[in-house]
């Protein structure tokens, strides 16, 4: 089973729409999956009971508390984790220590990189991710078409030895999927297949 934890210490980064949208790819396509709410607001659990009953089914797990963390089903193919804020807590260096991947949006604003890269560096000490048995995976979430931002946060991400593995636009569907309990997986139209297609190195990765 695999243990997916999306987290950065910045917050407003995009882990609960990276978290939720991942939950949806992987159970729109027939997985057994849960979504696991790390973070205090909770925002992960509030979007699972918006979620219509029609859709792929996701588990909600609530792991706020740091006793109510663990993989009591055993027969899911895949755990989400919507991580915690900070890095110092217990409870993030716990989960970074069990996940199987671990996913970091970061923004195109310069003002998130030096927070996301002290954060990638901070938890590249910590034994998992050290011994290779965790994968590091940089998404660059809320890439607008017209800004030149995203060619310098990829060098400058690139030069720090974190390559960027996707690109997700910023779009307002991402905030309508949001409200609506659903994520772009959810519906196959048309108009958000090149949306779609911008999951897929994250998607191939996690498999
Ligand atoms: N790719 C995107 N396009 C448009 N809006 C986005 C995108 N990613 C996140 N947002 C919006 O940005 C805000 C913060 O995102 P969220 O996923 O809640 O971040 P975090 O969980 O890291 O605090 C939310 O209002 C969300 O709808
Ligand atoms: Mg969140």
């Amino acid at each position: 089973m695999r243990k997916i934890l999306v987290v950065n210490s910045k917050g407003g980064c995009g882990k609960t729409t990276v978290a939720t949208n991942l939950a949806v790819a992987l159970a729109s396509r027939g997985d057994d999956v849960a979504l696991a709410d790390a973070d205090r607001q909770k925002s992960s659990l509030s979007w699972v009971k918006r979620r219509p009953k029609g859709l792929a089914p996701i588990e909600a797990l609530n792991w706020t508390k740091e006793d109510s963390i663990g993989d009591k089903d055993k027969k899911l193919d895949a755990i989400v984790i919507d991580g915690p804020g900070g890095l110092r807590s217990e409870l993030a260096r716990n989960l970074i220590a069990e996940a199987t991947d671990i996913v970091v949006p970061v923004l195109a604003s310069a003002f998130d990189w030096d927070a996301t890269l002290k954060f990638l560096d901070g938890i590249s000490d910590i034994k998992r991710v050290r011994k290779g048995k965790a994968d590091i995976y940089v998404v660059a979430n809320r890439i607008n078409r017209r800004s030149t931002q995203v060619a310098d946060l990829e060098h400058t991400f690139s030069d720090k030895g974190y390559p960027l593995l996707c690109r997700i636009s910023d779009r307002v569907l991402y905030a309508r999927h949001a409200a609506a309990g659903s994520g772009v997986f959810d519906y196959s139209d048309a108009r958000s297949h090149e949306i779609r297609g911008q999951w897929h190195p994250l998607l191939q990765a996690v498999d």
